[in-house]
């Protein structure tokens, strides 16, 4: 049946290969960036994850009265595991002698994280696409940045397998992130039955975002 074949996660996980294959094609000669240029944009994607428990708490309460109510039990279940990782984050990247207070306002970040602000409290249906487009994006996040991270780590002459930073990516592509995508995807599919547009809406958004601070962030390689 026609209906049952197409999948809304499908076109919505294709945009954001799209999105994500550009920036990792951008990303490939690493050992051609400064250290410097390395660990700015690791300090950058800490400032997401500090910010993201505070998302996903607001996305939980957004969708609380929606008419599905496994979208707030679920990022609430996000929301948990999340909370302690910005201080894991923090310390496994002082630990290899990177100083996360130390920085200068990046403004597209700051911008970037309002729009995901508003992202994650708008209307539920929005907030749910959206959510589950940020949760799609982080896997190729934690892969690009285990990369960058060992990188930084071999100019440091440390043991990347020694370090608490590998430790924290292989977390997250170990299960943790592909987890929060699968919970959210049979949700979003449920959701689309009804209010496909919305849902389609929020998930556009957050890669336009995702995809404007990207460019932002390559933008400032020398
Ligand atoms: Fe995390
Ligand atoms: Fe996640």
């Amino acid at each position: 049946m026609l209906a049952r074949a197409y999948r809304v996660t499908d076109r919505l996980d294709a945009m954001n290969r799209q999105f994500s294959d550009e920036k990792r094609r951008r990303l490939r000669r690493l050992d051609q960036m400064s250290e410097r240029y390395l660990e700015w944009l690791m300090v950058e994607h800490y400032q997401f994850s500090k910010r993201n428990p505070a998302f996903l708490a607001a996305a939980a309460e957004a969708t609380r009265g929606f008419e599905d109510p496994a979208v707030a039990i679920e990022l609430d279940r996000n929301f948990n595991e999340e909370r302690t990782h910005a201080a894991m984050y923090r310390e496994a990247l002082r630990a290899i002698g990177t100083d996360v207070m130390r920085r200068v306002e990046f403004p597209p970040t700051t911008e970037f994280l309002n729009q995901v602000a508003q992202l994650s409290s708008g209307p539920p249906a929005r907030t749910l696409g959206a959510m589950y487009a940020t949760e799609t994006a982080a896997i190729f996040e934690h892969q690009v940045f285990w990369e960058i991270s060992r990188e930084v780590v071999a100019r440091r002459v440390l043991r990347w397998e020694d370090t608490a930073l590998k430790a924290f990516h292989d977390l997250h592509l170990d299960g943790v992130e592909q987890s929060h995508k699968d919970g959210l995807s049979e949700l979003v599919e449920r959701a689309a039955a009804r209010r496909r547009g919305e849902v389609a809406q929020g998930a556009i958004e957050a890669v336009e975002a995702m995809e404007r601070w990207w460019n932002q962030l390559l933008g400032r390689l020398r």
